[in-house]
């Protein structure tokens, strides 16, 4: 047994509050997912990554919770869990959780002992506490994501946040400790370690219960004012550690690109999501707004060229000359922005964009509704905390799962509507329905490259990948015999590229090889093997 599998894997991220419903109070829900698993196998993908599906009083969308081994009533039972787990491992698909280790919600008995207390556990505080307000915050990455709040219960004084409010950030400890800074414990006070020992508790129930690893939401959020995160790394490579002899083959994944230190890396994969530059370099064309972490810039993927590979090609050589058999998974898009279908993006440019990403030596991770084009919806209103700041609109990547053209699988719009967010209302919208009967629909495509790519190893993540033209049109070699063509824009574009003569086109759109070069037409692509 071992993590290798993590390699192969076709991972879809379910937001469990918008898959799909089955008792049609307009909020997903696990038999929904149940009832589903049919058509994710028909699909192809191997491995389900749920958003946190716990009880909740969601003010973060499920990423507060108020207990970590019991499933969210609205969303079924502990015992659903383990049919789903189960009907998925019969179709060979393996299912991961969301692992919010950073903070609770103020609603888990956790915090709400320790705000009803007079003062300090004597078993070590789970949470951060100070008596005055501290006057410095030196204690997170992200700006004013980590900041005191003052305590609304009664113990006295100040708790430290991890994000909204309402989630208290877990005492992990302090990798720097201060004079006159009481609150800061050291990481192997009794309160941290308390802490550790509850995350292994928590991964044990739910490995127990069959599930195959966690995403680890803010992964480096946990150890305050670490910088370059290494004590926070010495945690997660203790419980890497502990995994491997208890659960060898469970995964654990963290939000975002694992820094790079001393010693044996503590995560099994990185993980490139919409927040971050590089992948925002590729796909993020704007508009729905700007998550603080980068500046603007001009995606590689826009109809009309101007952007650059270079700032995904970097990071992405960088990562594999490191570590050349260590997955990088790359998303589609993710619950905390954009959708792959946002502002100008046509349907057209869609399908460039999967060849890419199911082609590239990354393990592809596709967001719910991406592969048939669901659309970002702007300007919709705050539902369970999904706008962070008036410019920040997680909103519209949140919509209902659009399954067929009217009510279905319990989505009735009205429902919906009322209690959660609105189905896109545009008659036009694509749907599930709709595409599994028009074998030329992007769910179509997308069925057929996950398909290409299980039958041609060399365009998985094992194989290398090697560029040949790092602009448009983007071409490179999986492995010795595999060219791969992608064509962002909608001009038509040509490159000489060579070793064509006798090639066989695979899967593709658009392309037309004259000698040694080839042409492709707005939005097309090109998959070939080299040798017969
Ligand atoms: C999650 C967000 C969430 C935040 C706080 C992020 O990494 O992806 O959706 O709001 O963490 O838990």
């Amino acid at each position: 047994m071992s993590t290798d599998w993590l390699r192969d894997a076709v991972i879809y991220e379910i937001y469990p509050q918008s898959f799909a419903d089955s008792n049609g109070d307009g909020i997903g829900d696990l038999r929904g997912v149940i009832d589903h698993l049919d058509h994710l196998s028909w699909l192809g993908v191997n491995t389900i990554w749920f958003n946190p599906c716990f009880a909740s009083p969601f003010r973060d969308a499920g990423y507060d919770v108020s207990d970590y081994l019991q499933i969210a009533p609205r969303y079924g039972t502990n015992d659903d869990m383990v049919e789903l787990v189960d009907a998925a491992a019969e179709r060979g698909i393996r299912v991961l959780l969301d692992l919010v280790a950073g903070h609770t919600s103020i609603a888990h008995e956790w915090f709400r002992g320790e705000l009803a207390a007079d003062g300090p556990s004597p078993e070590g505080d789970r949470y951060v506490w100070s008596l005055n307000p501290p006057l410095r915050d030196t204690s997170g990455d992200i700006p004013g994501t980590a900041a005191w709040v003052p305590s609304p219960g009664p113990r006295p004084g100040w708790y430290l946040k991890n994000f909204f409010d309402e989630q208290p950030a877990l005492n992990f400890g302090w990798a720097r400790l201060e004079p006159g800074e009481p609150w800061r414990d050291a990481v192997d006070a009794p309160g941290p370690m308390r802490n550790r020992q509850a995350l292994r508790d928590i991964m044990a129930f739910w490995l127990d219960h069959g599930v195959a690893g966690f995403r680890v939401d803010m992964a480096f959020s946990l150890v305050k004012d670490d910088p370059g995160h290494g004590e926070t790394t010495r945690l997660w490579r203790d419980l890497r550690a502990w995994l491997a002899e208890a659960y060898p083959d469970a995964v654990l994944i963290p939000e975002g690109i694992e820094p790079r230190g001393q010693g044996t890396p503590a995560f099994d994969a990185d993980f490139l999501l919409v927040i971050f530059e590089q992948h925002a370099s590729l796909f993020d064309n704007g508009g729905a707004g700007q998550v603080p972490f980068h500046e603007p810039l001009e995606p590689f993927f826009q109809a009309e060229g101007g952007g650059s590979f270079h700032p995904f090609l970097d990071a992405w050589e960088g990562l594999t000359s490191e570590a050349p058999s260590r997955p990088l998974i790359l998303a589609s898009a993710d619950h905390d922005l954009n959708r792959l279908a946002h502002g100008p993006r046509t349907a057209a440019e869609l399908r460039p964009a999967f060849a890419f990403l199911l082609t590239w030596g990354t393990v592809p991770s596709i967001y719910y509704g991406d592969e048939i084009g669901m659309r970002y919806l702007p300007g919709l209103p705050d539902v369970e905390g999904s706008i962070c700041n008036p410019a920040y609109n997680r909103s519209g990547c949140r919509t209902p799962m659009q399954w067929d053209g009217t009510a279905n699988a319990g989505f009735s719009t009205a429902a919906a509507s009322e209690l959660y967010l609105p189905i896109d209302p545009d008659p036009a919208r694509p749907t599930v329905l709709a595409q599994r009967d028009d074998p030329g629909s992007l769910l179509h495509l997308v069925r057929d490259l996950i398909a290409l790519r299980k039958d041609e190893p060399a365009l998985g993540a094992r194989d290398g990948t090697r560029v040949l033209h790092a602009d448009y049109p983007l071409a490179y070699l999986r492995g010795d015999d595999h060219l791969v063509l992608i064509n962002p824009t909608t001009d038509v574009r040509t490159v000489e590229l060579p070793r064509l003569d006798g090639a066989r086109l695979l899967l593709g759109e658009g392309v037309g090889v004259n000698g040694g070069a080839v042409t492709t037409a707005a939005c097309g692509f090109g998959i070939w093997r080299l040798q017969p």
